[in-house]
């Protein structure tokens, strides 16, 4: 299930993906016809100015309630699009809002290669399944702006526990008056400027208030809205965040040669550790996940403080389907950039990041169903932890018994795969 459309594909040009767009603005349905839509997402992700744009909007701090995060705040590039912490890393995993004490209860995956995953549906395949979406729950479908990045990108902004703003009219007007917004009117038109914003939208906004707008003024702020998760998307989408650039795809290419020992990790990723079930590497450009999803049994991180606060028990796919057959299920994240990070300080793994090593995680895949279960008096820094014992699973459902959990792996085996998974960060050589 690697497989996925070339990043350059554009056969219908901007104009006509704006038509569109315009066609399907107003109030409900939007944009029904999703299927048309993806061509036209293609030409936008073609475009230089829509990227350029994106990525100012992805970097701009100014679109939070606080004027103090951006999406880079969780996504930084040189942690592979995901937390640049170590300090959050190295305990809850999840991330503090613009509000002060307002926190998430996931860690952030990566941001990079998310425009990658199709839409979210079921298919007959493997006795049938859930495949795509983002979000570790699936939840941004891409059934609205047709990508389930471009769905995705709309949350944060307005999210309490993100960049918290109130009205999606304070995230348009401040893009208005930003550096960037004759950028955001050459791509998309001079819509924008002709609302009426009122007297101090930007005290309105910075206090958490909503703007009142004509109606024709909000029909523009919807428009533009979908624009800004399209234009978001399409950065997300361009060369520079699906590069594609690691040593394993110079290996790929035959322009580098992997280490007797990266070479052993990689045909225990395809063979023994039977990895690329789910986090494929078929293909030319392989994206080390199928967008699958599933439980496998990983453990509460203790320190989530949604976790202690409300006894947050993740319900993953399960609770945005409200199916108990897919409860506690999560996405395959990728696992390009898994090693990424600009100095050697703590990353962490899995939905909740409960792991803070690649070797506790490969530790965990093969003896997970190995070792006895942890007493509750074993904390997660205990010598013990994830070594002689591992904690029961966050959720009992659905755990994976079939792929996972007693792989017969030699400690030199799981050093090795290890080692392979540090050959898949972009930028290597450079
Ligand atoms: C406060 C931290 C935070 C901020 C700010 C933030 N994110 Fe996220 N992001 C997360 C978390 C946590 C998740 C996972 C949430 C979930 O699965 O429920 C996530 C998920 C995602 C995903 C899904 C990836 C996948 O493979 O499913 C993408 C893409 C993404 N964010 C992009 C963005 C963009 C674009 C912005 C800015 C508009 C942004 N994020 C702002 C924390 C953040
Ligand atoms: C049955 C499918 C499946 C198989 C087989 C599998 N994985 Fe995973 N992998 C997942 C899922 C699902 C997650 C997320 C789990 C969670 O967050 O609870 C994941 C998460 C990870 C992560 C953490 C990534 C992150 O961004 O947090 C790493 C690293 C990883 N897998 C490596 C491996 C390796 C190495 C193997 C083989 C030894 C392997 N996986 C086998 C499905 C699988």
């Amino acid at each position: 299930m690697a497989s996925h459309a070339p990043l350059s594909m554009s056969s219908v040009g901007l104009g006509a993906f704006l038509l569109l767009l315009v066609a399907g603005c107003g109030n409900e349905p939007r944009i029904t016809d999703v299927d048309a839509l993806a061509p036209a997402f293609d030409a936008l992700s073609a475009s230089t100015d829509a990227i350029d744009l994106g990525k100012a909007i992805f970097f701009d701090t100014d679109l939070s309630l606080n004027a103090n995060q951006s999406c880079a705040s969780c996504h930084d590039p040189q942690w592979g699009f995901t937390g640049p912490l170590p300090a959050i890393n190295a305990h809850g995993s999840v991330y503090e809002g613009s509000v002060t004490g307002a926190f998430g209860n996931r860690k952030p995956p990566s941001a990079a290669y998310a425009t990658q995953s199709p839409i979210l549906h079921w298919t007959r395949q493997g006795g049938g399944l859930w495949l795509g979406g983002n979000f570790w729950d699936g939840r941004a479908t891409g059934e609205i702006l047709g990508n389930p990045a471009a769905d995705q990108a709309q949350g944060p902004f307005l999210n309490p526990r993100e960049q918290a703003l109130a009205d999606k009219a304070c995230v348009v007007y401040f893009v208005s008056v930003s550096t960037y917004s004759g950028l955001f009117r050459s791509v998309w038109g001079d819509a924008i400027s002709t609302v009426d914003f009122g007297a101090d939208p930007a005290s309105t906004c910075r206090a958490g208030g909503t703007l009142s707008l004509s109606a024709a003024g909000r029909a523009i702020v919807d428009q533009a809205y979908d624009q800004i998760g399209l234009t978001i998307a399409s950065y997300e989408a361009s060369q520079e965040v699906n590069a594609f650039t690691s040593k394993f795809d110079a290996y790929l290419r035959h322009q580098a040669r992997l280490t007797r020992v990266e070479k052993q990790g990689l045909s225990l990723f395809k063979g023994k550790g039977k990895c690329s079930r789910c986090h494929s590497v078929n293909g030319r450009d392989p994206l080390l996940t199928d967008y699958s999803y599933d439980n496998l049994g990983v453990p509460a991180n203790p320190e989530n403080p949604a976790l202690i606060s409300e006894g947050f028990i993740d319900p993953g796919l399960g609770g945005f389907l409200e199916d108990e057959d897919e409860w506690g299920k999560v996405k395959v994240p990728t696992l390009r950039n898994v090693d990424k990070r600009p100095t050697p300080d703590t990353k962490s793994y899995m939905h909740n990041g409960v792991f803070r090593s690649l070797e506790q995680v490969v530790h965990f895949y093969n003896t997970r169903d190995v070792l006895s279960v942890c007493g509750p008096d074993v904390s997660r820094d205990d010598a013990q932890w994830g070594v002689t014992c591992w904690p029961p699973p966050e959720v009992e459902q659905n755990v994976n018994r079939s792929e996972l959990g007693d792989l017969g792996l030699s400690p030199q085996e799981e050093a090795a795969l290890v080692v392979f998974l540090k050959t898949l960060s972009d930028g290597w050589g450079s």
